[in-house]
């Protein structure tokens, strides 16, 4: 998730005018929350093209500014990344050139045929000086815009979006056009300003929002052509469009959250996106799984005999939903362990053993020192992260990168979600691969998770009842959470993010431990939430919970229960019944934990409380 701003204004005389890269500047600082692995501003002044590009935070980029600037120029574009193709460097930073130089682009997205493309222009000659898929949509553009000039660049972009698949937004400026920038967009946003005298594009309206409140939204493949004073919208197949016309009613700062109250809000709702961009480019021409930054060998895979997972907090819990799903499909005994506690139980690790270490941040002090002691031991280490080019993957021998987009709020939820995701891709390969399961049967699994991000969307429409009830519970001062197997880390997240977002005293059971002790803590009136499992799965699983139901009900308890459509037998039993789609048991913790988290932020709101900085809390743990 990057965050693209560009400018087009009407040139001032003698260049005293308005400064492109002061507008784009200030659009950058609105979005540097998309992504703060690098940033750069391209300019068309002079007849030509000047870029000036910088890894690390915006401030890096202005610095270069100040010793370097760009010439005034009324048409510009400007770029902070987050990470997904190359790492964090000034190589891969955006604008890219074409070999000509007299093109740049920015992109936010992920191509997912960039592979492809990318052979075939090292095939021709072409120079590459990065190892970003938006370096070989640069080359391309180049080569359409050079092969007819006087089609213009929004041809051109017409004739390159035509071979891209995946997710992309894309700006372009070109020498030969100085007062036009030409956009693009397939699964992945991008907006126009419409000012006086200037208009403006974004990634979102936090871009030009403190030029202009009037804005156009682009549909799905649509290019956009902008000037100074005009905006001409068409499909990829340039027949004319007409983008949807709104006016921004949020300030500025709400801009930057997508009109959400806060970043953990915006970020609940950006899950659908964050699950869909992490199974982008999984598969190959004939559909079968890759994991293209998987760097341990096939034989090697073949040969684990058992899998340690090693995280913390909510990556373990995600760990703990791998465990269910790999041991299922891929018949290897998976162990999940918190990092902190690994490495002082003196593991039994051996060169068989495959460590998968799982972290947002990818500077957890407690996983990074597992992994360090894991890889003393011999194991062979796996990272799955968000943070490209952090710690934790450069000491791994392989990296299965989630992309799930900068998570700001401190408590995690949609790199939760990634991270789940990354983890079924991850047994699903390992299944393919030594056998366990034919194409066919991991192509249906990888179709029931493409599914996901939609029925993830149909939960979030439908939690008022659950904002309702955690308004209501505002003073509640405990609640228990009960799973049985995958929704037995869910309810211990959901433990956690109540904890965590509204200071309460909450605690997850598996719930056929409740009889063992903890259902002495039940007394009349006792919220306990507990997340069904499908009655369409193993039928046992499923009664016994809702014998759970019952005996906490028998007790007093206040039940609120996560079930699917369809399942009448809980609500004999349940004070609150909350619907979230069917889908398979292993994959249903991607909608079970969704109301959770919701409730968790909408009480902790209630409270008044600070859902995005919670207190004593950091958004990475960097000490042991
Ligand atoms: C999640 O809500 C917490 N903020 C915390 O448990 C977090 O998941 C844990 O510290 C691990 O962080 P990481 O994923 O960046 O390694």
């Amino acid at each position: 998730m990057c965050g693209i701003v560009g400018y087009v204004g009407t040139p001032a005389a003698g260049g005293a005018g308005v400064d492109g890269t002061e507008v784009v500047l200030e659009g950058l600082r609105r979005l540097e929350y998309r992504g703060y692995d690098s940033a750069g501003i391209a300019v068309v002044a002079g007849g030509g093209v000047q870029t000036r590009k910088k890894a690390g935070k915006l401030a890096n980029l202005v610095e270069v500014l100040g010793a370097d600037p760009l010439p005034a120029a009324a048409t510009a574009i400007g770029h902070t990344r987050w990470a997904t193709h190359g790492g964090p460097t000034d190589a891969n930073a955006h604008p890219h050139l074409d070999a000509s130089g007299r093109l740049a682009v920015i992109h936010n997205g992920i191509v997912e045929n960039f592979a492809l493309l990318r052979a075939e222009l090292l095939e021709a000659g072409t120079p590459f000086t990065s190892e970003t898929d938006t370096e070989v949509v640069a080359h391309l553009l180049g080569r359409a815009h050079a092969a007819d000039p006087a089609a213009g660049l929004a041809a051109a972009m017409r004739a390159v979006c035509a071979r891209l698949e995946g997710a992309f937004t894309l700006l372009a400026v070109h020498a030969d056009e100085p007062g036009t920038i030409v956009g693009a967009r397939r699964n992945s946003p991008l907006v126009v300003g419409l000012g006086e005298g200037a208009n403006y594009l974004g990634s979102d309206v936090a871009a030009f929002i403190a030029h202009t409140r009037e804005a156009l939204e682009l549909g799905q493949d649509q290019i956009v052509t902008i000037t100074a004073d005009d905006v001409v919208v068409t499909g990829f197949d340039g027949t004319p469009r007409e983008g949807r016309r709104f006016h921004v009613d949020w300030d500025a700062a709400a801009a930057e959250k997508g009109g959400f109250p806060s970043f953990m809000a915006k970020e609940i709702h950006d899950q659908p996106q964050a699950i869909a961009d992490t199974l982008l480019g999984r598969t190959d021409a004939e559909g079968r799984l890759q994991l293209d930054e998987m760097k341990i060998s096939e034989a090697e895979l073949r040969s684990v005999d058992k899998i340690v997972v090693i995280a913390c907090g909510t990556a373990a819990y995600a760990g703990q939903v791998a465990k269910y799903a790999i041991e299922h499909w891929c018949r290897i005994p998976v162990e999940v362990e918190l990092a902190h506690e690994f490495r002082y139980r003196d593991p039994v690790v051996s060169e068989r053993t495959l460590v998968v270490a799982i972290s947002q941040s990818g500077e957890t002090m407690d996983t990074i020192m597992a992994v360090r002691h894991a890889r003393e031991q011999g194991a062979k280490v796996l990272a799955i992260c968000n943070t490209n080019g952090s710690t934790i993957p450069r000491e791994s021998d392989a990296v299965l990168y989630t992309h799930a987009g900068p998570e700001i709020a401190v408590a995690s939820t949609k790199a939760f979600l990634a991270q789940i995701t990354a983890c079924y891709l991850l047994g699903l390969y390992l299944a393919q691969l030594r056998g366990n399961k034919f194409a066919d049967e991991v192509a249906d699994v990888l179709a029931q998770l493409h599914e996901i991000p939609g029925q993830v969307r149909q939960v979030l429409d439908g939690l008022e009842q659950v904002r309702e009830i955690a308004r209501y519970m505002a003073d509640t001062r405990s609640v228990l959470f009960l799973g049985r197997h995958v929704g037995y880390p869910v309810a211990m997240e959901g433990a956690l993010k109540l904890k965590e977002l509204a200071y309460i005293h909450a605690e997850g059971f598996a719930a056929g431990e409740l009889k063992h002790g903890p259902i002495a803590l039940v007394e009349p009136g006792q919220p306990v939430f507990v997340v069904v499992p499908s009655p369409r799965g193993r039928d046992s699983l499923h009664s016994k919970v809702v014998s759970n139901i019952q005996e906490v009900r028998a007790r007093g308890a206040r039940t609120l229960v996560i079930a699917e459509h369809g399942d009448t037998d809980v609500e004999p039993y349940a004070d609150v019944v909350i619907r979230i789609p069917r889908t398979s048991t292993l994959l249903s913790p991607l909608l079970a934990v969704v109301p959770l988290q919701v409730f968790a932020c909408e009480l902790a709101t209630a409270k008044g409380l600070d859902v995005d900085q919670p207190r004593n809390l950091a958004k990475s743990v960097t000490v042991e």
